[in-house]
């Protein structure tokens, strides 16, 4: 019996959409690791989806098209790597926006896996944003990967002309964070039944 199963793959999101993002610096670090263990990524760009604000009488006419993308590359994945900054300490309304039109109705996220982290030029690094952010997925099923937590602080000197890190713990942690959860999805799909 051939036991040998696919690779897992990943879907990015960022929720700045900002070009110079440190949140999409960070995601593309956390990509690479990800990319360097096997697993297949992709990043959903919400910028060029292109998605409206959430409104139920649009979602009931016909299905806006980058919601339509959004939510099958979010069914494709196995696993969602989300690095976000805070505004107003808590969560971005471009990226709580994307999850609530890729929820309704048919939840896209119902059972996936997913790492969270952000960076923020405050001191805490999007320390009060992430908690809220735990629990949206929370009650989307989704299960989210405990620890490391990884809170990068002071964003705007974290990280080196050609996007690493400047603190090469930080870099370690956030490795972590993509290994747990990596294993977390392993494991997961080891269970599935379908
Ligand atoms: C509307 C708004 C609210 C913000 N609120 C916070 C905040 O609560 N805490 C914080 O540390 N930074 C806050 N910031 C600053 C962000 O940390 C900073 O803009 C950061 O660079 C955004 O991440 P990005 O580089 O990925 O776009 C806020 C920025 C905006 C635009």
């Amino acid at each position: 019996m051939n036991t040998t199963q696919p690779p897992l793959s990943a879907l990015a999101l960022c929720g700045s959409l900002r070009e110079s993002s440190y949140n999409r610096k960070a995601l593309r670090l956390a990509m690479k690791h990800a990319q360097h263990l096997g697993i297949l990524t992709t990043e959903a760009d919400l910028r060029k989806l292109n998605i409206p604000l959430y409104d139920a009488d649009l979602e009931a006419a016909e299905l806006p098209s980058g919601v339509q993308k959004l939510k099958q590359m979010v069914r494709q994945s196995d696993l969602l790597l989300i690095a976000s900054p805070e505004y107003n300490h808590s969560i971005p309304g471009v990226l709580k926006n994307a999850i609530d039109w890729a929820s309704s109705k048919d939840n896209a996220f119902d059972g996936k896996v997913a790492m969270i982290f952000g960076a923020s030029n405050g001191p805490f690094g999007t320390a009060r944003m992430q908690p809220q952010l735990r629990q949206v997925l929370g009650v989307l099923n989704v299960l989210v990967t405990p620890q490391p937590i990884v809170m990068i602080s002071s964003a705007q000197t974290a990280f080196t002309p050609e996007g690493a890190f400047v603190d090469g713990k930080l870099q370690h942690r956030l490795e972590l964070l993509v290994e747990k959860t990596i294993a977390i999805a392993t494991a997961m799909r080891g269970l599935r039944t379908t």
